[in-house]
């Protein structure tokens, strides 16, 4: 008999990945996806720790669930997998002692035991070990039931940025061997996928067998069926020339990059540990729109960290300025327990961040709406992966991550169709379809 499982992504595309994987580990136990906890068997949240507003709204989660399970008064087992499980698990079974399984992202790939063991046994089966043998070599081939896949290529981080969790709840960096990389990229690829992300914490770290992600990027390109390429997320002390030639040299590769530059103060930049000052970022930019002329940056920024004057915030605003970022994720700085930062005197009183945050927003905002009206009578490719609200309307992503809405085009669903943008809506494109790039076979 199936039974249902339901997992709940919080965070980043990596969380998106596992949660993925840990619903491929656990099909031949019986369970398939469902998308409520309704119903569910089985219900797993993948959580974030990167913030701390991240993390509460799991205990609030896991109090919902608890609530409905009594209600129903039915079986399912509670699970908490991802960095605040790594991060917190004692914690968590102590603050919610009717949670059944605590595990962390490296060790997914024992799920089936521990679930065994949950039905088993009375009380919570923790695992949050860093085990010494990869998950990867022990995981299913993946399934993917779209035209655009993730693929985690490295995972953990040694940069140790002062703000950061990453390094201690995912680990120390780890690359995966290319061969295992290249063997699940022409098995999606067989499955009908046509766009892929390569993904890692820092993904340009990656290297195998002295080849870096430039080489990576090549040899995934050349496979058949693939023909849109992206990666995230990248460190920019790890942008080496070949991976800024191969934004030159290969056509699926998305011009676009996610490149965090968290502040535009060298004062901040050093404190935060970030390893390159902000003219080594703007050279790097300048040298990625050499190289793709029509490449546009995405950024992550963190305002108010400790020590931040206002000085410190001119300089990010200025820096703003002068690269221009079509898509942006910014922050108030939330002191993280166990990193550096966290200790520092001078933290910001809120208010100020809260100022600050408003400011940048603005200004980024103001960037992102300035690209995206640029963007109207403009002919882009666009992979018209979901359906959208209205029938015969698709949806999908421009090679820049806009959302892009076509009507009267059903029949062309999980390909490439080249179209010309008419409309800029508030967190949309409209546009029409021109042509059908390629058809699948
Ligand atoms: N406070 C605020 N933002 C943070 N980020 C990471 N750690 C913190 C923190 N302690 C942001 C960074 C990073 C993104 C994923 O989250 O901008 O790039
Ligand atoms: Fe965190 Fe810095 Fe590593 Fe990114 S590079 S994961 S911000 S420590």
């Amino acid at each position: 008999m199936t039974k249902k499982l339901f997992v709940k992504t919080y965070g980043c595309q990596m969380n998106v990945y596992d949660s993925a994987r840990m619903a491929d580990v656990l099909a031949p136990l019986g369970y398939a996806p469902t998308d409520g906890p309704e119903q569910a068997d089985m219900v797993i949240l993948n959580t974030c720790h990167i913030r701390e507003k991240a993390s509460e709204k799991v205990f609030s989660e896991l109090g919902r669930l608890r609530l409905l399970r009594a209600e129903r008064g039915q079986p399912m087992i509670i699970a908490v997998a991802g960095c605040v499980a790594q991060a917190e698990g004692e914690e968590i079974l102590r603050r919610a002692p009717f949670v059944d399984i605590v595990l962390g992202p490296q060790t997914y790939h024992r799920l089936p035991e521990m679930v065994a063991k949950a039905a088993r046994a009375g009380g919570a089966v923790l695992d949050t070990e860093f085990p010494p043998e990869p998950k990867f070599d022990f995981l299913p081939p993946p399934q993917s039931d779209g035209a655009a896949a993730f693929l985690s290529v490295q995972e953990g981080c040694d940069k140790f940025c002062t703000f950061c969790v990453v390094p201690y709840t995912r680990g120390g960096e780890y690359s995966r061997p290319a061969a295992a990389i290249l063997d699940e990229a022409r098995e999606l690829a067989r499955q009908g996928v046509v766009e892929l992300t390569l993904l890692g914490q820092n993904v340009n770290a990656w290297t195998s067998d002295g080849w870096g992600l430039g080489r990576l990027i090549r040899e995934v390109a050349a496979i058949d069926g693939i023909s849109r390429l992206r990666y995230t997320t990248s460190h920019p002390r790890d942008m080496d020339d070949d991976l800024i030639a191969a934004h030159a040299e290969v056509e699926a590769l998305m011009p676009f990059l996610h490149l965090p530059l968290q502040s535009g103060s060298n004062r901040i930049l050093e404190a935060m540990n970030r390893r390159h000052d902000r003219d080594t970022y703007l050279r790097l930019a300048e040298r990625l729109k050499i190289a793709r002329p029509d490449l546009a940056l995405a950024s992550d920024f963190i305002v108010g960290f400790p020590g931040e004057t206002d000085a410190d915030f001119a300089d990010t605003l200025d820096i703003v300025a002068q690269v221009g970022f079509v898509q942006t994720y910014s922050f108030k700085y939330s002191a993280r327990p166990g990193t550096p930062a966290a200790n520092l005197p001078n933290q910001v009183p809120e208010p100020v961040k809260e100022e600050r945050l408003a400011e940048l927003q603005t200004l980024l905002l103001e960037q992102t709406k300035i690209f995206n009206q640029a963007c109207v009578g403009k002919r882009m490719s666009v992979l018209l992966d979901r359906p959208g609200r209205r029938p015969g309307q698709l949806v999908g992503r421009s090679p820049y991550m806009q959302p892009v809405h076509v009507d009267d085009v059903g029949e062309y669903r999980g390909q490439v169709v080249e179209v010309e943008i008419a409309e800029v809506h508030p967190n949309s494109l409209k546009a029409v379809a021109v042509a059908a790039e390629r058809k699948r076979a």
